[in-house]
């Protein structure tokens, strides 16, 4: 450790910020509950294979992103580069097998060991969405419906919707022969990491961003062209969906997504005032596996980065509805009073009024000073004198007024001005 500095890509967030997160945090909660979605908190860390095997072994995050380690009883660990793998993990051992609908969300810190950038960090926060156990276009699309009402609710305006289909799992051999058989011929002249998606997860070479490979990419097969009926039909059906209800987006083949258990529909939330990380949510319909079982469980859910939304909204100049309390600041001439003051404040608080003071022995002229600093609207002033006759003065910051108060109706005259 050079400094105290928090470790790249990381952040200390302080207090002036937190009322934007909680503003997040409890639009979320208003916008999820609407849809009967209630809360879920998982495990920051879990075993490494829970990873591993929902998200997959090729994939970018788990090949090159995790942070991963051994404990000290030799169990494999890692911190959550996700919310879904570790939702499924838990809701499996619950009673959410297919069939039975469970709705979820969830809020809080994941780890990838990316390259830090504006806007992508090694640690960040998600809050996201799990819809786990049914399946049917409806479901994909009100999933869709929500997210664009969760970033309507946060006064997020200008995004752009993208969304494609990976299609079904007997989808996969048909559109994987049609990549494969069109991309043999360019994949010498492609980036390394094409090179390897072409053996290991040839749909990812479409979401490559590298300029050498965007000529072939650009004429690449529509995959979906591969699919069967009834997967065109499912995507259709999320489509015409989203038009009934005036939501706009745009049909988008390179959409992929990194994370394998995607399947059917997948979509992007975009910004531009984002700069090169320009996603704030994406999200999908995906199949898990139940270890030590053939058997899968399917949802659709969403993930959106809190720090881009909040960048979002900055870029936007958000007016955010958010209160700033108001204080009650109490002042103390000489000792006896401050020792009763301390009281009077523990007292107010109690009564659910904000009360500042000063704990050090100061000067009225420098506790004057600390009071007008602060978002106070109220100073309490009190003495020796004001002890002995058993009133209190307060003065009203706004006007500069002063009036005596008897001690016993402080709360009502605080209430009053
Ligand atoms: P994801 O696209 O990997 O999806 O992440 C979702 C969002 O998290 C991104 O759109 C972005 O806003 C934010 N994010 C990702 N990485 C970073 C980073 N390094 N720094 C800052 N923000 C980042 C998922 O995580 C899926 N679990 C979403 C999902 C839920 N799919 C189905 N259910």
């Amino acid at each position: 450790m050079s400094s105290y500095l928090p470790p790249p890509g990381t952040s200390d967030i302080f207090a002036d910020e937190i009322p934007r997160w909680n503003f997040i945090e409890s639009s979320a909660q208003k916008v999820f509950s609407l849809y009967g979605y209630g809360e879920i908190r998982t495990p920051i860390f879990e075993y490494s294979e829970v990873f591993k095997k929902s998200i997959g072994q090729d994939t970018e995050v788990v090949q090159k992103e995790m942070y991963s380690f051994e404990d000290r009883g030799g169990r494999e660990l890692t911190l959550r580069p996700e919310g879904t793998a570790g939702v499924m993990r838990a809701l499996m051992k619950t009673e959410a097998p297919n069939g039975v609908e469970t709705r979820v969300y969830y809020l809080g810190p994941m780890f990838r060991g990316e390259r830090p950038a504006a806007g992508r960090k090694r640690q960040f926060h998600q809050v996201g969405v799990e819809n786990v156990g049914k399946i049917s276009p409806e479901h994909d699309a009100e999933c869709i419906t929500m997210l664009i009402h969760f970033l309507e609710e946060l006064k997020i305006t200008g995004s752009k919707l993208l969304i494609n289909t990976r299609g079904a799992e007997e989808d996969k051999a048909a559109s994987e022969k049609a990549l494969r058989d069109y991309f043999q011929n360019f994949v010498p002249s492609m980036c390394p990491d094409c090179k390897e998606r072409f053996n290991k997860n040839i749909w990812r070479i479409l979401d490559c961003k590298i300029q050498e490979c965007q000529e072939p990419i650009k004429n690449a097969p529509d995959v979906k062209e591969f699919f069967t009926q009834t997967s065109k039909d499912y995507f259709n059906k999320v489509v015409d969906l989203l038009r009934q209800q005036g939501i706009e987006f745009e049909i988008d083949r390179r959409l992929v997504r990194g994370l394998d258990y995607y399947q059917h529909t997948v979509f992007e939330i975009t910004h531009s005032g984002l700069g090169g990380q320009n996603a704030i949510a994406g999200g999908g319909r995906y199949a898990i596996a139940v270890p030590g079982s053939s058997k899968y469980i399917t949802g659709v859910g969403f993930a959106a980065g809190m720090e881009r939304l909040i960048m979002v909204q900055d870029a936007l100049k958000v007016q955010l509805p958010i209160n700033t309390p108001e204080f009650v600041f109490i002042a103390s001439l000489g000792q006896v009073a401050k020792e009763k003051n301390f009281l009077l404040a523990s007292e107010l608080r109690k009564k659910g009024i904000n009360v500042l003071m000063e704990l050090e022995d100061k000067s009225m002229k420098a506790q004057m000073r600390s009071a007008s600093k602060s978002n106070v609207t109220k100073v309490l002033i009190r003495g020796d004198d004001e002890i002995a006759r058993n009133v209190i003065i307060l003065k009203d910051m706004k006007t500069g007024n002063q009036t005596e108060v008897a001690y016993s109706e402080i709360i009502n005259s605080l209430k009053q001005v």
